[in-house]
């Protein structure tokens, strides 16, 4: 086998050549004078098991994606698998007005074309495993985030929204730690209104646990409030962590810890989930 790193995803393609053991892919990447993009896959792939290593996280790392598919299915590798860590685009997964395009599906298609099988992380909707006809599979990054707090001083887990609840129910049996929920309404991309449930949060060490952090204003605003309710401490964890703009800056100064897995590679990443992705590659190959 031979993992072959995207440009989005160098250092867990890393972290997962050497839990499986295997080589890694050189990659050649130039912009031709019009800007086009360049690929060429240095190394011999020809008769092995090719495991492609992207997160989707823009359209130029989605277009490169395309390209490392095509280009290993050139190469004639053995058996293509594509590995999204974070699956971008995955928000747009129906149509909410007429004349839109399904996002998600668009995206899975064109990564399909040349792969033989898709592995994911924590899909932002698990419908998007259904646009593949190829074999698709998702990992959780959930055993990882209760594994990090387990033991440390917290009192409550806390989803932000009715649709994380499975999320923090799930991280709340792994770590022991009780769970609630608060209530999100969100008014456009950079701004949401949350509702505290009935809850005492004087002197509790919470930790908001949520799939993405985007723009960071779920978290901050979630944050804000549990603070000024008396909480004693607030962190967050979360699975895939863009951090858009200043907001990475924003949410440190404002929680005592803000980690994000390695999907998206940031100064936030403090845990892997090479070991888990690693562990499905084997059961898929
Ligand atoms: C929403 O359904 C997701 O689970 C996250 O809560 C959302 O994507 C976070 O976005 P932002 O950081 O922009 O508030």
């Amino acid at each position: 086998m031979i993992v072959i790193p995207g440009s989005a995803s160098p250092g867990l393609s890393q972290k997962i050549a050497k839990i499986t053991n295997c080589e890694i892919a050189s990659v050649e990447r130039k912009r031709f004078p019009d800007g086009e993009m360049y690929i060429r896959i240095g190394s011999e792939i020809g008769g092995k098991d090719a495991v492609i290593v992207q997160s989707t996280t823009s359209d130029e790392k989605i277009l490169e994606a395309i390209l490392l598919c095509d280009a290993t299915r050139e190469a004639n590798a053995r058996k293509i698998i594509f590995v999204a860590p974070y699956f971008g685009y995955a928000r747009q997964d129906k149509v909410f007005k007429q004349g839109e395009a399904i996002s998600a599906r668009a995206i899975a298609r064109a990564i399909q074309a040349n792969c033989d099988a898709f592995l994911s992380v924590d899909l932002h909707a698990n419908t998007v495993i259904k646009w593949f006809t190829i074999p698709a599979f998702e990992v959780s990054a959930i055993p990882c985030v209760a594994g990090y707090f387990k033991g440390k001083k917290i009192d409550v887990i806390v989803s932000p929204d009715k649709g994380g609840i499975e999320r923090v129910k799930r991280t709340s049996e792994l770590s022991g730690i009780p769970y609630i929920h608060l209530d999100k309404v969100r008014l456009d991309g950079h701004t949401v209104t949350i509702k505290l449930p009935d809850y005492d949060f004087k002197g509790k060490n919470v930790v908001i646990v949520d799939d993405i952090i985007s723009t960071g204003g779920t978290i901050k605003t979630a944050a804000k409030q549990m603070l000024d309710a008396g909480a004693k401490s607030v962190s967050c964890g979360c699975t895939h962590g863009l951090f858009l703009g200043n907001s990475g800056n924003e949410l440190a100064s404002l929680c005592t810890e803000v980690i994000a897995s390695d999907t998206i590679e940031t100064r936030f990443s403090s845990y892997s989930v090479a070991e888990e992705i690693a562990r499905a590659i084997s059961g898929i190959i």
